[in-house]
């Protein structure tokens, strides 16, 4: 089978090394890839939002099927372009992709199906949203509509934070059309989630749950990033959580989409906070987390690519979604300076053979040698036995890669291996 994956970053590396598992996939393309995953897929130089170049690549190299990774392409509509022409794909179409391409779509499904979610107000005007903001519960939550890189979130601890952050957003445009419209919402507490489901529309079957680091500084302190590590399975999330969370959100959120005319199809990302309320959703994704994807994919017992493609026939029912019983802990190397500016261009080495495992982000080829090419640069998982194996043994690999400037947290999973006493 000829396949072809849409994005170019760590995520996309994991899924790459995961299909070629399965001995059908005799090529895999990248569309854009990276120089550092030449080595499990043919890079195709287009960009992951180029729809038209991607479907005329797809005709003319008869690509069997299509993985679009990144939330951009599928709120575009690459998964309706794909099959028109004709190719199946594993990734929600843009009618369903819209639970995560829009805050205001995704909170007034919650509300109108009765999911657990923060409550919340929509604002198309600027002066309403100062004037609710005079005397709404602080800290308070403000999120642009639309994509917005993974920065349109805002947690305010002062009110003047508040209307500085709708302002930017309002007036200043800072997320362009993202922001024109935007939700502010009730701030909630609690430890945090990722639960990554494949889902055919008739069925959800959830993989093994996560966390996420996404400040850029140890003890959670600093910016937010896209993430700088996860650690899996996620202990905060016990079987008596995981079945509420079943009942009370994945179902339901099936259903609601199925009611709405947007079936679902593809892997929906439930972020997750387990309130002294109950569950509740934070945000939902129309796609696989990263760097969630680094430490879920290499637990996956059954076939990938046989699981997508039971996705895309909507045949998940029969088709088994079974995870091992260790533990895994993805760190992330990233640019000194990231998520703000950083320099690129660094030779990258690996010392030891950590290759199994190892994903690369930011990074390209340049006469036979690996350079730094981004924020991101690469994320080293490791998988063990208990999780505080896993940790432990993930650093020892960090120590084997080394480029100019590198950048990571040195605590990744503590707050996890912290849940375990309790
Ligand atoms: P998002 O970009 O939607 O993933 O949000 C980024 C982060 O902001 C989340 O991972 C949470 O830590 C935090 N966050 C989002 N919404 C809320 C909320 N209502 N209350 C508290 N924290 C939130
Ligand atoms: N790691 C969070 C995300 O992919 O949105």
């Amino acid at each position: 089978m000829k396949i072809m994956v849409i994005g170019g970053g760590g995520r996309e590396h994991a899924i790459i090394k995961k299909i070629k598992e399965n001995k059908e996939a005799e090529t895999i393309y990248a569309l854009p890839g990276n120089g550092g995953m030449e080595k499990d897929a043919v890079c195709v130089d287009i960009p992951a939002t180029d729809i038209e170049k991607a479907v005329e690549f797809a005709k003319n190299n008869n690509i069997d099927f299509a993985v679009v990774a990144p939330d951009d392409p599928l709120v575009l509509g690459m998964v309706d372009a794909l099959e028109k022409a004709g190719v199946p794909c594993f990734g929600p179409r843009a009618n369903a992709a819209i639970i995560e391409g829009s805050k205001v779509f995704s909170k007034n499904l919650m509300k109108k199906y009765n999911i657990p979610t923060a409550e919340y107000e929509v604002f198309s005007d600027m002066d309403k949203a100062l004037s609710y903001l005079e005397t709404a519960p602080i800290p308070t939550v403000i999120k642009a509509d639309g994509l917005a890189l993974g920065k349109g979130v805002i947690i305010a601890e002062t009110r003047q934070e508040a209307k500085e952050a709708v302002i930017s957003m309002m007036k200043d445009k800072k997320f362009g059309k993202s922001g024109e419209n935007i939700v502010i919402e009730e701030f909630l507490t609690g430890p945090e989630v990722s639960v990554l489901t494949f889902t055919d529309g008739n069925v959800v079957k959830p993989m093994i749950s996560s966390m996420d680091h996404k400040r850029a500084l140890d003890g959670d302190k600093g910016l937010n990033t896209g993430g700088m590590g996860t650690v899996a399975p996620n202990p905060y999330y016990t079987d008596d959580i995981a079945k509420r969370c079943m009942d009370e959100i994945f179902i339901p959120t099936i259903k609601a989409m199925n009611s709405e005319g947007r079936t679902f199809k593809g892997c929906l990302y439930f972020g997750l906070m387990l309130t002294p309320k109950g569950p509740k959703v934070i945000e939902y994704n129309c796609r696989f987390g990263d760097p969630e994807t680094q430490v879920v994919l290499p637990l996956l017992e059954t076939d990938l690519l046989t699981i997508m493609m039971a996705v895309s026939k909507g045949e998940l029912e029969n088709t088994q979604v079974k995870f091992s019983d260790n533990s895994a802990c993805c760190v992330i190397m990233a640019s000194k300076g990231y998520p703000l500016s950083y320099e690129k261009g660094f030779e990258i080495t690996f010392k030891k053979d950590v290759e199994k495992y190892t994903y690369i982000a930011g990074a390209k080829l340049e006469d036979g040698k690996l350079l730094t090419n981004g924020g991101r640069v690469l994320g080293v998982t490791a998988v063990e036995p208990t999780l505080e194996e896993a940790i432990k043994s993930a650093y020892e690999k960090v120590k084997s890669v080394s480029f100019a400037n590198a950048f990571y947290r040195k605590d990744i999973g503590t707050r996890a291996l912290k849940a375990k006493e309790i």
